[in-house]
């Protein structure tokens, strides 16, 4: 089944391997993409780091848009406008960054990508999954990921969390509670429904534990004989 789904790497878009971090708030998506591109390029990976929205020029000016608070810079957005917003950042993003880079060995690592629109304009603010699915697939030309890693904790400690930095905060953060549990529980039902696509990684503890099990996850589907699957065993291996 996964396979099937992996377009990106049996239509030309070459041999790379296409890794998205997601989850809720303050999951430490961003922190974690970090350390697992450190890490594979130390294991002498190519690596591409990125992130959604934004990763090229426009879908830069777009996430401006998309994520300043209402009331300063930001304006109110209507979901469907949002969900159109996100896809087009997207399309951008997979023509001229993701694909290019797939197309030459590289890993992509991606903070967010299809399944944070599925689960805030799904899960969050309603919208019909089909239509969702269909716009995505336009944005994307069928490209799915190679590992989706879940980073799961509770909304509340990821909201706490980024509420602690309070330049940071945007206008998805400052959404209620119930809207970040809707969000959370659409990423499960994702999960479930494409088990072979996901790692779910508990994100309550100390980042380092983490980024371990980040790394263990990425290794086992890297292809066998990778240099990454050394460092994840700590190094230790004969060759
Ligand atoms: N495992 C962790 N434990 C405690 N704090 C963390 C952890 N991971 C990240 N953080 C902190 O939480 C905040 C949000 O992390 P970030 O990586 O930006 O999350 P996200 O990108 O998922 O919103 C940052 O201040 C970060 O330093
Ligand atoms: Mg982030």
């Amino acid at each position: 089944m996964a396979s099937g789904e992996r377009l990106g790497r049996t239509d030309g878009s070459g041999p790379g391997f296409f890794l998205v971090l997601e989850g809720p708030e303050g999951a430490g998506k961003t922190t974690q993409a970090r350390a697992v591109a450190d890490y594979l390029r130390a294991a002498g990976r190519r690596v591409v780091l990125t992130r959604e929205p934004g990763g090229t020029r426009l879908g830069d000016r777009l996430r401006d848009l998309l994520l300043a608070p209402v009331g300063g810079e930001g304006c109110a957005i209507l979901p469907e406008t949002e969900a159109l917003l996100y896809a087009a950042a997207r399309a951008e993003h997979v023509r001229r960054v993701v694909r290019p880079a797939l197309a030459v060995g590289a890993v992509v690592v991606c903070d967010r990508f299809v399944d944070s629109s599925l689960a805030y304009q799904g899960g969050g603010q309603g919208l019909d999954l089909e239509t969702l699915r269909g716009v995505q697939a336009f944005a994307t030309g069928g490209l799915t990921p190679d590992l989706r890693v879940l980073l799961d904790l509770p909304v509340e400690r990821g909201l706490a969390r980024r509420l602690a930095e309070p330049d940071s905060v945007n206008r998805i953060d400052a959404a209620g509670v119930a809207f970040h549990r809707r969000v959370l529980a659409a990423y499960h039902a994702l999960v479930a429904a494409d088990p072979d696509g996901w790692a779910v990684v508990g994100a309550d503890r100390p980042p380092e534990d983490v980024a371990a099990d980040v790394r263990a996850a990425v290794a086992s589907r890297l292809p066998v004989g990778g240099v990454a699957e050394d460092v994840a065993s700590g190094g230790d291996r004969a060759r």
